[in-house]
């Protein structure tokens, strides 16, 4: 695997940085997933706009321009065979003495790599268990300090589920590290976005695409008893795309198997996608 780090391109394991980075030693850092189709980057310009916002959220000046990344994630994808890919790239403050305030005159790190991905055959439905949202308040900033996502995403694996659908104040967020889209009454719904939930790419891919098919939707908040009550039950990611979830806490949803609308809107995401491999 080819990665960039700081100005080069070089194999994984020759890419060292500091020990005092703060990305190592804080989590002080932001970064992005994005997914690439034979070769074509996928909605670059809204995840560089994330990247744009987080980094404001931090407030670190990004360190490069829009060209810039534009130039060098089309060569890291080519470096590593075009083709399907998952590119992730962070930037951290940086390496200075610990000291928890920002330091002065510093050289953010910024860091890609990307690895192939295989084309995902549509799911048969899988388990998601409900935990306690115990995350910051700033679930918006796309920040790498994860240690509560990590803690939630393994308290679901480690029942037999691939996903924890966060509730907070008796409402639903997203997913240790999805979105979340419900079926009620045959509208679609998701939370709005807010400071609790990050603005998932492939969540506004999903209501765009809705939206061209007349395909009802609702951006609305969605209570426990809600989730219970619906009968489907989605969690979606640049990484897992739209996966059905058939059981809750245990308890089967709608009819065990998913559901139309879903089946309907994974269509559509697939069209898109082979739209984006055959033209860029
Ligand atoms: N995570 N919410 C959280 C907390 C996430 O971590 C992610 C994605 C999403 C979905 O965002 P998008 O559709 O832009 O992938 C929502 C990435 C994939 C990760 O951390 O690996």
């Amino acid at each position: 695997m080819i990665v960039y780090l700081n100005g080069e391109f070089l194999p994984v394991e020759s890419a060292k940085i500091s020990v005092l980075d703060r990305g190592f030693i804080f989590g002080d850092g932001v970064y992005e997933v994005l997914p690439v189709y034979n070769g074509h980057l996928f909605r670059l310009a809204e995840h560089l706009q994330r990247l744009e916002n987080s980094l404001q959220a931090i407030r670190l000046a990004n360190p490069l321009s829009r060209q810039q990344w534009s130039d060098l994630l089309t060569q890291l994808v080519a470096h590593n065979h075009g083709g399907d890919q998952s590119i992730y790239l962070q930037v951290t403050r940086g390496p200075a003495k610990r000291e928890h305030n920002f330091p002065h005159l510093i050289q953010p790190t910024v860091f890609m790599m990307s690895e192939a991905i295989q084309a995902q055959p549509p799911s048969p439905g899988v388990k998601a268990i409900t935990c306690p949202d115990i995350r910051w308040q700033r679930c918006d900033i796309k920040a790498v300090a994860l240690l509560a996502n990590v803690l939630l995403r393994q308290q679901a694996v480690d029942v037999g589920a691939v996903e924890a659908i966060l509730i907070r104040d008796g409402y639903v967020m997203e997913g240790a590290a999805s979105n979340v889209f419900v079926v009620i009454d045959g509208i679609t719904m998701t939370p709005p976005k807010s400071r609790y939930i990050l603005p998932g790419i492939t969540r506004d891919l999903i209501l765009e695409v809705m939206q061209a098919n007349q395909l009802p939707y609702q951006e609305v908040a969605i209570t426990e008893a809600q989730l219970r009550s619906a009968v489907e039950i989605w969690v979606t990611s640049s990484v897992r795309e739209i996966l059905p979830i058939t059981t809750l806490d245990e308890q089967t949803v709608g009819s065990g198997k998913p559901g139309p609308i879903w089946s309907q809107v994974w269509q559509l995401y697939q069209n898109y996608k082979q739209q984006l491999r055959s033209h860029g």
